[in-house]
């Protein structure tokens, strides 16, 4: 949930260290910090409640630049608050007792209370609420001359999850980095090293870049990197090429990165489903989950597992697996899974759908599928994500990275490739050749039709602006358009801070239409699919209650013409393609909705991309 970034090397590591942290802000906003060292300065450490650029401000402040004081290692955070309030004195890096050691901790040290209070009782003190500070105190309880016998040491005797990067002036070209459930990624470069939670905080720094593993601890060094496992043995692990364009983690011109990957989606959409449709077989190519035809055959039920959008994006792809592969499918809460012990068979096949492919709640649904004997894969888009290596089998999305904290363009990439996933799978049983052809047709047109989409944005930013000032709203659909519906409203509510709630169009009556007034607007998803006219009906008895209906419906269809007081058209497209065109017109809205109200889209309050705790 937070950014982590360590430099070593020649260069400026006040610099480089910042930029890195602006690439991650994503990550976490409401405190920051470094901590930096050379051979003759000691370690010099700043940090505040803020932003990246509220330290910069105070970086410039308190320490101006000296050409005899340049620090060439360092250690940065951005904070997203877990233990402690946001503050100046909870803000990481964390310092040991002798004031040599800094430390930067992405995870929950789950026994930080014991540690502690055993820490007290030998004479340590502690001056803020966070179990990094108590980590760093531990790791000078075990320092006995060299930092990585200390970390070592000191890893053991914790339990819960880490990413983190350590610095000492004691030796000063060197940070060591470990790993146990949040990620770490190291920059490979000549002469220097960069490490980091996330690779778009090294993409112009260097394309070499080598995930660690959990339990890993890595030592590195301008012109070295040694990686062993928390017991002191070496491993080896492969440097992987980032293909990621430098652009793809900037906002490129527009004004939000949320802006940027909304209109991204043509591109992004046609990476995730160019090249895996067979179109001599009516099917889809999904090489990475590695399943025959015949194990197919075998599955009797698919669950996914996900949180939030990718939550929503796995309800449409069970209605999917329904519909055309004629298997029973069921999206899950993945924070709830392991908690009421799951029915789970060897002939199940369970699949984890996340983003960032990091997710905590996520990553233990998975653990405990696997555990009962599920064939399990994953649905990511960060590669080499601990979801993506734990599944070992799966599909990527190819979506880039979505740097924007409200998800968008995954969202629409995870629903493309569960589409493509019914496909697959629907060909291996009942799916008749024909109806894969016409499936193959209407997938390869899903780039065209969002394009088309995003081409309205003008006509959406002028709705939004009659719905600005909404207090309350509800968002209903039924069949596809149900998923859209909870998508929207949490986009909605995620950015404008407004409250939205998305119903199953049914459900309106059995309670919520108590709520509706004139004040109080109503967004219908009533394009063509089945199910649609009862949609209208419902629309109706919203507008009965007096609350304004803005209706998303398909351009040219007179069963929906004139009905809505306020209405988005879309391009006719396939009922299968309409949760990824509606869901797009949606993101438009709120955000336009958020604009308007002055909101910060790309920082919304108190969220966090990526969420590694449960
Ligand atoms: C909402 C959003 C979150 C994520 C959720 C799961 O815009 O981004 O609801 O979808 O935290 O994240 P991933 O997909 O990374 O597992």
């Amino acid at each position: 949930m937070c950014g982590i970034v360590g430099y070593t090397g020649q260069c400026d590591a006040v610099e480089t260290l910042l930029n890195g942290l602006k690439r991650l802000e994503y990550r976490g906003y409401d405190s920051a910090g470094i901590a930096v060292t050379n051979e003759q300065s000691g370690l010099q450490m700043l940090k505040t409640a803020g932003t990246v650029d509220t330290l910069e401000e105070k970086i410039q402040r308190e320490w101006p630049t000296s050409p005899d004081q340049r620090f060439t290692s360092g250690i940065g955070h951005t904070r997203w608050a877990t233990h402690g309030a946001p503050s100046d004195i909870n803000a990481h890096p964390h310092l040991d007792g002798s004031g040599h050691i800094a430390v930067v901790h992405n995870g929950i040290i789950e026994n930080h209370k014991d540690i502690h209070s055993h820490l007290e009782e030998l004479g340590h003190t502690f001056s803020s609420e966070t179990d990094t500070e108590v980590l760093a105190h531990l790791i000078q309880e075990c320092y006995e001359g060299e930092l990585l016998q200390a970390v070592c040491a000191a890893l053991q005797k914790v339990e819960g999850a880490y990413g983190i990067a350590v610095l000492t002036d004691y030796e000063p070209e060197k940070l060591i980095v470990a790993r146990h459930g949040s990620p770490i990624v190291l920059g490979v470069n000549d002469n220097a090293a960069m490490v980091a939670s996330d690779a778009p905080a090294l993409v112009t720094f260097t394309r070499r870049v080598i995930y660690l593993q959990d339990n890993d601890v890595a030592v590195v060094q301008p012109n070295d990197i040694t990686i062993r496992n928390v017991n002191n043995v070496p491993v080896r692990r492969e440097i992987s090429h980032l293909d990621w364009d430098v652009t793809a983690a900037q906002k490129g011109g527009y004004e939000h990165f949320m802006l940027k990957e909304i209109y991204e989606q043509p591109e992004s959409l046609q990476n995730t489903v160019g090249g895996r449709l067979d179109w001599d077989l009516g099917t889809a190519v999904l090489a990475g989950l590695n399943v025959t035809p015949r194990d197919i055959a075998d599955i009797q039920r698919v669950i996914l597992l996900a949180c939030g959008t990718s939550l929503h994006a796995g309800l449409v792809g069970s209605f999917y697996l329904q519909d055309i592969a004629d298997i029973p499918a069921q999206a899950e809460q993945a924070g709830e899974f392991r908690y009421r012990n799951p029915i789970i068979t060897t002939d199940d096949l369970v699949v984890a759908v996340s983003q960032s492919g990091e997710t905590a709640d996520t990553l233990a649904a998975v653990r405990e599928a696997k555990h009962k004997g599920a064939l399990v894969s994953g649905i990511c888009n960060v590669v080499g994500s601990s979801i993506a290596r734990e599944t070992e089998r799966g599909v990527y999305l190819h979506a880039g990275p979505e740097i924007g904290v409200a998800s968008t363009k995954a969202f629409t990439s995870q629903v493309a490739v569960m589409l493509m996933l019914a496909l697959k799978m629907g060909r291996c049983r009942r799916l008749s050749r024909r109806h894969g052809d016409a499936l193959c047709r209407a997938i390869s047109t899903i780039p065209e039709a969002i394009q088309a989409v995003v081409e309205k944005d003008r006509e959406i930013a002028e709705v939004a602006q009659k719905f600005k000032d909404l207090r309350s709203c509800f968002y209903i659909g039924r069949g596809y358009a149900y998923p859209v519906a909870l998508e929207g409203a949490l986009k909605l509510k995620e950015i404008s801070y407004l409250h939205a709630e998305g119903y199953h169009a049914a459900e309106l009556k059995h309670g919520p239409i108590a709520l509706l007034q004139e004040d109080v607007p109503v967004v219908a998803i009533m394009t063509d699919m089945p199910g649609k006219e009862k949609t209208v009906s419902n629309v109706r008895e919203c507008q009965a209650r007096y609350s304004p209906v803005l209706g998303v419906r398909t351009e040219g269809d007179e069963d929906t013409a004139d009905i809505a007081d306020y209405e988005i058209s879309l391009p006719d497209v396939s009922h299968y393609i309409s949760p990824i065109t509606t869901t797009v017109a949606l993101q438009l809205f709120a955000y336009h909705v958020a604009r308007l109200r002055g909101c910060d889209i790309d920082k919304p309050r108190n969220l966090a991309k990526s969420v590694t705790v449960e």
